[in-house]
Parts: C-alpha cells; sequence; structure tokens
C-alpha cells in the first residue's frame, strides 16, 4: 500500500459537528474528497442540508444534513441515534462545533460561561462518550477535536473561551489514554487565526486585524484550506499511530 492510500477514507463514515460552515465546511469536504461519506450538524438544518447537498455534488460520497443544539445534552442523544440509525455507525468524530463569548473576567456572566464551556468542551465529551465505543468495539475510530492555540496560549478577555479549549486538549489525552490499544485515536487540531464567521469583529477591525497579524510568524490569516490537511490526516490510517497529541495549524504562533 501507497502512502497515498493510507489517507483515503472509502468505506468510512463522518460526524462532522458545525460542519455546514467555517473550518467544519472545509473540514468536511476534505473528508469527502478522499472518501468517506459525511454526516454535518448544527443548530441551523437548512444550513447543513446546503452543506450536505454541495459537498455531495462536488465529491460523489452520501451525504447528510442533521440539526443539533449542542448546548442541550438531550439533543446531543437524540443526534447520536439519528446519526446512528438513519446515516449509519459513526468512525470519525470531528467535535468542531464552538463558539466564544468574549469579555473581561468581571462582565462574564455565569450564563455566558455555560454557554461557551458546554458548547467547547462538554458537547465534545457528550459526543465522544456516545460514540467512542462503538469504535472501540469495531476496532477502528478516530475522534478530531477542535481546540486553538487558546488551549496553550491566552489572550486577555477569553476566559470562557481558553478554559474550554485548555480543558479540550486536556480530554483529548485522557480519552487517548483510555481507548489506546482499541484502534480509535483520538487527537486535537489547534488553528491559529482564520478569517470565520468567528472572528467577524476582529476582521472588521483594521487595527486589531493587523495586531494579529504581527504576532503570526508567517505574516498572514489561515485560510479556509490550510485546514484541510490536518482533518484527513488525523482522520485517516496515515496517523494510526498519532494519539493524545495536538497539531498545531497556526502559521507558527505558538512557536515563538
Ligand atoms: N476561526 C478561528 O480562527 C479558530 C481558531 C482556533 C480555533 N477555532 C475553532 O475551530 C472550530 C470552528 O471554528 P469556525 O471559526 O469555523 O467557527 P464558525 O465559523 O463560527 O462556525 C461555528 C460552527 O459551530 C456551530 N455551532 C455553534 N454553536 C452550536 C451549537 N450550540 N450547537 C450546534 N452547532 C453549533 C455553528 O452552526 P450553527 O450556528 O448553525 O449552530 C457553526 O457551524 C471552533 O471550535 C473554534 O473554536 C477557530
Amino acid at each position: 500500500m501507497s502512502v497515498l492510500d493510507r489517507f483515503r477514507l472509502e468505506g468510512r463514515r463522518a460526524l462532522v459537528t458545525g460542519g455546514a460552515r467555517g473550518l467544519g465546511r472545509t473540514m468536511s469536504q476534505a473528508l469527502a474528497e478522499v472518501g468517506a461519506e459525511v454526516a454535518v450538524a448544527s443548530r441551523t438544518l437548512e444550513d447543513c442540508r446546503a452543506a450536505a447537498q454541495e459537498i455531495s455534488r462536488a465529491t460523489g460520497k452520501r451525504c447528510a444534513a442533521f440539526a443539533v443544539d449542542l448546548n442541550r445534552s438531550e439533543e446531543i442523544a437524540r443526534l447520536v441515534a439519528e446519526v446512528e440509525g438513519g446515516f449509519g455507525t459513526v468512525d470519525i468524530l470531528v467535535n468542531n462545533a464552538g463558539i466564544n463569548i468574549r469579555g473581561p473576567a468581571e462582565e462574564i456572566d455565569e450564563a455566558d460561561w455555560d454557554t461557551v464551556v458546554d458548547t467547547n468542551l462538554k458537547a465534545p465529551f457528550l459526543l465522544a462518550r456516545a460514540l467512542g465505543p462503538g469504535m472501540c468495539s469495531r476496532g477502528w475510530g478516530r475522534v478530531i477535536n477542535l481546540g486553538s492555540i487558546l488551549s496553550v496560549v491566552a489572550l486577555a478577555g477569553r476566559g470562557p473561551y481558553v478554559s474550554s479549549k485548555a480543558g479540550l486538549v486536556g480530554l483529548t489525552r485522557v480519552l487517548a489514554l483510555e481507548w489506546a490499544g482499541r484502534g480509535v485515536t483520538v487527537n486535537a487540531i489547534c488553528p491559529g487565526p482564520f478569517a470565520t464567521d468567528m472572528n467577524r469583529q476582529l476582521l472588521s477591525d483594521p487595527v486589531r486585524y493587523k495586531a494579529f497579524i504581527e504576532k503570526i510568524p508567517m505574516g498572514r490569516w489561515g485560510e479556509l484550506d490550510d485546514i484541510a490537511g490536518a482533518a484527513v490526516f488525523l482522520a485517516s490510517d496515515a496517523s494510526a499511530f498519532v494519539t493524545g497529541t495536538a497539531l498545531f495549524v497556526d502559521g507558527g504562533w505558538t512557536a515563538q
């Protein structure tokens, strides 16, 4: 088998949360391009349907759309039942959906904290807990958690986000250990700044936009396609001996 064949995902099924836009959309398409069937899920079923149709048209792979609010554990349980019942068992879970509520600690209220931590940390745990055992019993699986450079460095005004993303990398390591030796790897992708909806505020502020570029050794923001290779690598057999790690896709930010 050539090394390129080890990146192929024919016969695998992926679930990508937040797969209708931003980094999740790019990763969903990348997984389908190398052969996976892909289910995308978010709160906006219409967007998920449109993304699933476009990806299916572009790649010829079966794609499906599901609605879920990851802040609600009963909806997560329903999503798992719907995906595994209607689409099929999940081999690759990409915990991509995430949000950021910014503000100094004294202005962040408890509800904001809960929303960010529940979406970015608790939901990935609940999904991995629901889908990981099936992967283990089938002897093959991939969990990919979207951390951030803010999993390991901090910015003021990002209390809930930084806490959730640092926690997610910790959870990645724990699950990697628990499922090691059962064919299931658990890794994180930690992006630097990418021009997505999440960063709309920063992108529309020329001063802050430039201030971010000055922190990136490569001197530019990430392009959506910059995330695709990392996702395919960690989803495939090419990364079979890689588990519990975090792959930084950040133009060198955290190398400093
Ligand atoms: N962009 C960056 O610079 C950057 C940097 C580091 C890490 N990351 C991480 O990468 C991931 C993707 O970021 P992005 O920039 O692509 O974000 P984005 O463009 O803002 O998209 C976020 C996605 O998450 C979904 N989502 C949010 N809350 C949800 C909920 N309660 N239930 C279900 N789905 C929900 C959204 O769909 P709906 O609104 O339709 O629900 C959307 O599809 C996130 O985890 C983020 O923290 C991003």
